[in-house]
């Protein structure tokens, strides 16, 4: 018999949790790299022969070489909102959809944002760790583990997305003046945020702390480098959620080491995971996490599912909620 019924086939590069699992099973047939690290790049491009859907997390590199590899690839599926890893442009050329998980973790990344921007302003990191050291062997003292204040400063928004934006309402409970600079000007959000467009080197002088949200691509790639570092205020601190490469890290060990801003704080790196010898990890004014800001129970269950739904539809034949890269409907066309 000719498999004319046959499921289409899925490969995704983790298990996701249960509940996106069983809606990839309801339609197709999936295999998944059962491990929690990425695949090696050979098992991918051997996975990727035969099947209809790809989904994947920001840890692949989903080339033209996967692409080719993959010759009945409908759609790739990024389980997170950033999709730098994807060539999109070779995905739309063969009519492959792509998607994201935009808005479900918004409101977890922003939250993270700001405990990043708490933890180096008032020193949290520094603080556990002489208490936990034996080194805390006076009591209170008049200037013991000095941080910033917090409280009506101005925050700098670089990226003005729906991160960004989160980000700056939060600010709006602790009194402060938000700038930022996007390269689209908003007026309307301005207005319904009550926050003030800066020119990018104007913010960066204006600011007592700088979230960045913008995407990594080439135009922000070491966006923030040692001109921008030397242009903010030595009391200053950065704080970065959005993806590694925006910050040249040479640059930002000479700005923490020679006194050009006061501290930074990075969930996300140059290179993940960064290397143990990484010299700004020797550094006190300094907080780093492994990439979890969206890293909440119920986002990261949200992210999977949207992701599986995105898959699901096109394999369905339908246009997925979530699609990346619109073109594509031109190249092959779904039902809306
Ligand atoms: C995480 O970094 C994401 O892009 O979702």
């Amino acid at each position: 018999m000719s498999g004319a019924t046959s499921k289409p086939k899925v490969y995704c590069t983790r298990k996701l949790f249960d509940q996106a699992m069983e809606i990839l099973e309801s339609v197709a047939e999936v295999r998944f790299w059962d491990k929690e690290y990425p695949p090696p790049r050979e098992v991918l491009l051997n996975e990727v022969r035969d099947v209809d859907g790809l989904c994947c997390l920001l840890t692949e590199k989903i080339d033209r070489e996967v692409m080719e590899a993959g010759k009945n690839l409908k759609v790739i599926s990024q389980v997170a909102v950033g999709y730098d890893n994807i060539d999109v442009e070779a995905a739309t050329e063969r009519g492959i959809y792509v998607t994201n998980t935009p808005g479900v973790l918004t409101e977890t990344t922003a939250d993270f944002a700001w405990a990043l921007l708490m933890a180096i302003a008032r020193r949290v990191v520094e603080a556990d760790k002489f208490v936990r050291s034996g080194k805390w062997t006076i009591p209170w003292s008049l200037t013991m583990l000095l941080g910033s204040d917090v409280y009506g400063k101005t925050l700098g928004i670089v990226g003005l997305g729906r991160i960004g934006s989160a980000v700056a309402r939060r600010a709006k409970g602790f009194n402060m003046r938000v700038v930022y600079y996007d390269i689209y000007r908003n007026k309307e959000l301005e207005e319904k945020l009550g926050i003030e467009y800066r020119e990018f080197k104007d913010l960066l002088k204006e600011a007592d702390f700088i979230s960045i949200h913008v995407p990594l691509t080439p135009n922000t790639r070491h966006l923030f480098n040692e001109e921008a570092f030397k242009t903010m205020k030595k009391t200053a601190y950065l704080i970065n959620t959005s993806r590694g490469p925006v910050v040249d890290e040479k640059a930002l060990y000479k700005a923490l080491t020679e006194g050009w801003i006061k501290g930074a704080a990075l969930d996300v790196h140059e290179k993940e995971p960064t290397p143990p010898d990484n010299p700004l990890l020797k550094l006190d004014n300094i907080v780093v996490a492994p990439h979890i800001a969206s890293a909440s129970t119920e986002t990261r269950v949200k992210m999977a599912v949207m992701a599986a739904e995105n898959l699901v539809s096109v394999l369905q034949g339908k246009v997925p909620p979530n699609l990346v890269n619109k073109e594509v409907l031109k190249v092959r066309p779904l039902k809306s």
